[in-house]
């Protein structure tokens, strides 16, 4: 008998994929409900839905209403929601100090959920971008520049703000230099030592967060752009520096955003450090799926799941994702 020289034909790769029950017993990875958090935007009033054009089949929900999207979500097995105001024009001022009021929207988005669904983890966003007239996320000196250390003070009253309410999760989304590590002192000296925070660490300055804006209210109100604090989307040794000072200044996780067309960086983070990382499928790319099924370029429940494994796959532990609800019943 003679031994074939080539690999071919001892080794056949189609073999393990000939059969289902092959195909999922050598699935290196899987999606699951809790591999999910779902993004929801909060309005006021009570009874409204508010359909977000830009983001086909995602609504702002007044408070009573975005309790019963809690529990469905918990119902589908996922474990955290995150949770974006829809501010009023009237509360937005050029300092966000809405922000700082124990009973804004976000505030009581945040206690009627943990009084009626305890099961589910709250992700709330600090930055200022849902509280201020000029939608930045930071304060702006008289020659419009960002002031970064201004800006975290708001931020600190922001946190234990959201913090005093219920949140488990405090997510920094601004990019101001050095936030993190005065966040966590902050909660600390505040009896808030089990309050988690999950940084925005490499987060870009991205043109796929335009429906988001729109979600918030915040995009007419935007001039110029994020760039003098978002990351430069060339960059990614820069992201590897970001994600470094936020494990040093007490962050436990970190998250990649936007998503897809970041997946290299989330796995550059993953070789390099011992730290979960999130990613956030932004609206922009939530909304690019929805267009590409609306217009017959493939099945919308298989690009769904698709994309989702793709984040598993690059090393994420998690995904945030306008398609969380979807996606867990699809898996449930
Ligand atoms: C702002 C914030 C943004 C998103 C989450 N938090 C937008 C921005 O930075 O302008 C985007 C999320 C999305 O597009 O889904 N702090």
């Amino acid at each position: 008998m003679t031994l074939p020289s080539a690999p071919y034909p001892a080794l056949r790769l189609r073999r393990t994929r000939a059969h289902a029950w092959s195909r999922a017993m050598f699935a290196e990875n899987r999606l699951h409900p809790s591999d999910l958090i779902w993004p929801l935007f909060v309005t006021e009033g009570s009874g409204v839905e508010e359909p977000i054009s830009s983001l086909p089949g995602v609504s702002r929900w007044s408070v009573d209403l975005i309790v019963a999207r809690a529990k469905e979500a918990a119902q589908a097995g996922i474990p955290c929601i995150a949770l974006f105001p829809n501010t009023q024009a009237e509360r937005r001022s050029d300092d966000g100090k809405e922000a700082l009021n124990p009973d804004n929207l976000m505030c009581r988005a945040i206690r009627a959920i943990k009084d009626s669904v305890p099961e589910i983890g709250v992700l709330t966003d600090v930055a200022l971008d849902p509280y201020t007239a000029h939608g930045q996320d930071g304060l702006v000196d008289d020659q419009g520049r960002i002031v970064n250390d201004a800006t975290i003070e708001v931020l600190i009253g922001q946190s234990l703000n959201q913090a005093a309410a219920g949140a488990d999760i405090i997510a920094p989304s601004d990019m101001m230099d050095g936030r993190v590590g005065l966040i966590r002192a902050a909660l600390e000296e505040n009896g808030h030592q089990d309050i988690q925070i999950m940084a925005y660490a490499a987060k870009y300055a991205s043109a796929f967060y335009g429906p988001f804006r729109d979600a918030v209210g915040s995009r007419g109100l935007l001039k110029g752009d994020k760039k003098t604090y978002q990351m430069d989307p060339a960059n990614s040794q820069e992201a590897l520096r970001e994600v470094a000072l936020d494990i040093a200044e007490g962050a436990d996780s970190v998250m990649v955003k936007p998503g897809l067309p970041y997946l290299d960086i989330v796995r550059a983070v993953k070789e390099r450090f011992a730290v979960p990382v999130f990613a956030y499928q932004v609206s922009g790319e939530y909304a690019m799926i929805e267009a590409a099924a609306a217009a017959g370029a493939g099945d919308r429940d298989a690009l769904v799941l698709e994309t989702l494994l793709a984040f598993k796959r690059a090393g994420c532990t998690g995904v945030l994702t306008y398609h969380a609800l979807h996606a867990a019943r699809l898996l449930g």
